[in-house]
């Protein structure tokens, strides 16, 4: 049977560029969706599949989101003499734990795999997970936790995958599968943004792992791959060679690109269409632009 996954790596060193000019000051995990930060999916999908330690791979001017994870004592004080009993319900269910949350600085931007190998002091022996928050997934049963369920079965390594159309395989990580059959798929290889012409299938690799420790002994070669940069595909695939399996695990769900304005705005509309007290106004909004969009053309 599998080791169990406690450990969890959220790599957000990046800088957003693509979200300026409010990541000028403004970690692009903070930006929300609806009222939430893009890190708090994340961690309540983190915490549903098991997680109870939390590491942050983070970078120069990403203090406000150390933040975000301390308690407010003087906003909480201020709800409860106001008897704001529902706001402060959603506070305290930010809060975090002392010593669940570590953060570990990534000095250079070397790319996903290296990020991931800034982490390796705190996880040790152990399988670990990483979640890449710029992928949202919205699910009846959270994506990681459906991924913990299946890895207890599996063991090895286990990468989330979606089908995406041939034209987009350059913008992801792609699994060599033989029979691309059933929910768990056995990678024959894997390899970071390919051309169209050069991918081995259209199974994308999405920002949820589980994965052995041995991965990170591959990360130590620091071997640079796509781009240039140290990816974290190549440490992967390197374990296919040395007999460590991977699988890719096509969830149940719908995955958002909000590392993209478009997916972000998507991801939006759709997380507050899901919510009982904004429904109704907002697609009677949209009702209405649609159909004034219509008649205009
Ligand atoms: C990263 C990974 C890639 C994966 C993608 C999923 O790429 O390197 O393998 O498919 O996340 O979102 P990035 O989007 O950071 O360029």
């Amino acid at each position: 049977m599998a080791r169990k996954v406690t450990k969890a790596i959220f790599p957000v060193a990046g800088m957003g560029t693509r979200f300026l000019p409010a990541t000028k000051s403004v970690p692009k995990e903070i930006m929300t969706l609806v009222d939430r930060p893009l890190v708090q999916y994340a961690i309540d999908e983190a915490r549903a599949a098991g997680i109870t330690e939390f590491i942050f791979v983070t970078s120069r001017g990403k203090s406000a989101l150390e933040d975000y994870f301390d308690h407010n004592l003087v906003l909480e004080q201020d709800l409860k003499s106001k008897g704001k009993d529902e706001l402060l319900d959603v506070l305290n269910a930010t809060n975090m734990e002392s010593g669940a949350i570590a953060y570990i600085r990534q000095h250079k931007a070397l790319g996903l795999g290296h990020a991931v190998w800034c982490a390796r002091r705190l996880i040790g022996d152990e399988p670990f997970a990483v979640m890449l928050p710029d992928d949202v997934i919205a699910a009846d049963k959270p994506c990681l936790q459906q991924m913990v369920e299946a890895y207890e079965e599996t063991g090895g390594n286990m990468v989330a995958a979606m089908e995406v159309p041939t034209e987009q395989t350059s913008a992801y990580g792609i699994l060599d599968t033989g029979q691309n059959v059933g929910t768990v798929v056995r990678a024959k290889g894997m390899v970071e943004k390919p051309k169209p012409q050069e991918a081995p299938s259209n199974l994308a690799v999405i920002g949820r792992y589980i994965l052995g420790p041995s991965v990170l002994y591959n990360l130590n070669q620091k071997r640079k791959g796509s781009g240039g940069e140290i990816q974290l595909t190549d440490a992967i695939a390197e374990d296919i060679g040395n007999g460590v399996p991977v699988f890719g695990y096509k969830f149940d769900g719908q995955r958002f690109d909000c590392g993209s304005k478009a997916g972000f705005l998507q991801a939006t509309v759709s997380f507050a269409l899901a919510r009982e007290d904004l429904r109704d106004d907002l697609s009677r909004y949209l009702h209405d632009i649609v159909a004034t969009d219509r008649a205009a053309q």
